[in-house]
């Protein structure tokens, strides 16, 4: 039987310089989103929804019908959108099962209440790696790639491969692995899963900084990664890459909306609780970090 051919459209937030993706399979209108952004203001503290109804207004026309809302880890530098296309859409919600580890650290961090759970429970779903599941007649696949983050998932969709925050375009290299849990070598290690993938695959981005000021971009292939990627393109070794990357970490700041994004992405892109004014407040840890 022939694949069924997926359809990708992908939306770039100039603001986070997040990409976020919608497969469709054209047969079903079935589809999925990963990793959606939810506009934040950290001056003024007002949250919009401008850059998710960008998708919401694409699955409208596209007659889709939503069946996951994917998230490829906890991101730290844009909050999530995912239970607001839930609400428009419904869907379900999915997240790799290592998010219980990314939970307990964040919410020791936020000293999160009794009332946040740390089982991943705000999720409809966690994938195990390995896991198969479907989109439409869709077939997909979810790989555990840790290194940026202990949860950070890749979804093998048809030809494609979802990355998140593993590589980014050749031209920019990795991702940083110096947040809480982050390791060098883990990451160099799911890269060479996912680079050991058949040279033909897409690989699809979560980010894309254009470096030297080109157009953004987010799809590069395995064969492309192997031969150009400026990180670990094929012949840099582990000791090499962990080496480069634990340097590079330690002279980057901490992205403008880590505090925001991961103690609302920690509740699978909740915003915390109201208090008792109606009003929810985002903490800010002194001297924590
Ligand atoms: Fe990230």
């Amino acid at each position: 039987m022939p694949m069924p051919t997926l359809q990708i459209e992908s939306f770039f937030d100039p603001a986070t310089s997040t990409v976020s993706h919608l497969v469709l399979d054209p047969d079903s209108r079935a589809c999925a989103v990963i990793d959606s952004v939810l506009d934040f203001d950290p001056k003024s503290g007002r949250t919009s929804t401008a850059s998710a109804e960008r998708i919401a207004a694409r699955i409208r026309a596209l007659d889709a019908r939503v069946e996951w809302i994917l998230e490829t880890h906890v991101h730290a530098d844009h909050l999530s959108a995912a239970p607001w296309l839930q609400q428009q859409f419904g869907g379900r919600l999915g997240i790799g099962e290592h998010i219980a580890t990314v939970q307990a650290v964040f919410g020791r961090l936020f000293n999160a209440g009794r009332d946040f759970a740390r089982d991943g429970s705000q999720f409809d779903h966690l994938f195990r790696d390995g896991e198969h599941f479907t989109i439409g007649n869709l077939q997909a696949e979810a790989l555990h790639t840790p290194g940026h983050t202990p949860a950070c998932m890749s979804y093998r969709i048809g030809d494609a491969v979802f990355v998140g925050d593993t590589l980014f375009m050749p031209d920019y290299g990795s991702a940083r692995c110096d947040f809480p849990g982050g390791d060098a070598r883990t990451l160099y290690r799911s890269v060479q899963r996912l680079l050991a993938l058949p040279p033909d695959t897409r690989l699809l981005l979560c980010h894309d900084y254009s470096p030297g000021g080109r157009a953004p971009c987010w799809e590069s292939t395995v064969a492309d990664q192997r031969a150009h990627n400026i990180h670990v393109h094929e012949g840099v070794s582990e000791e090499d890459f962990a080496a480069m990357r634990t340097a590079r970490d330690a002279t980057l700041d901490t992205p403008v909306l880590m505090l925001p994004s991961v103690q609302v992405n920690m509740r699978a892109g909740h915003l915390p609780p109201a208090e008792d004014n109606g009003v929810r407040y985002l903490k800010i840890p002194l001297d924590a970090l």
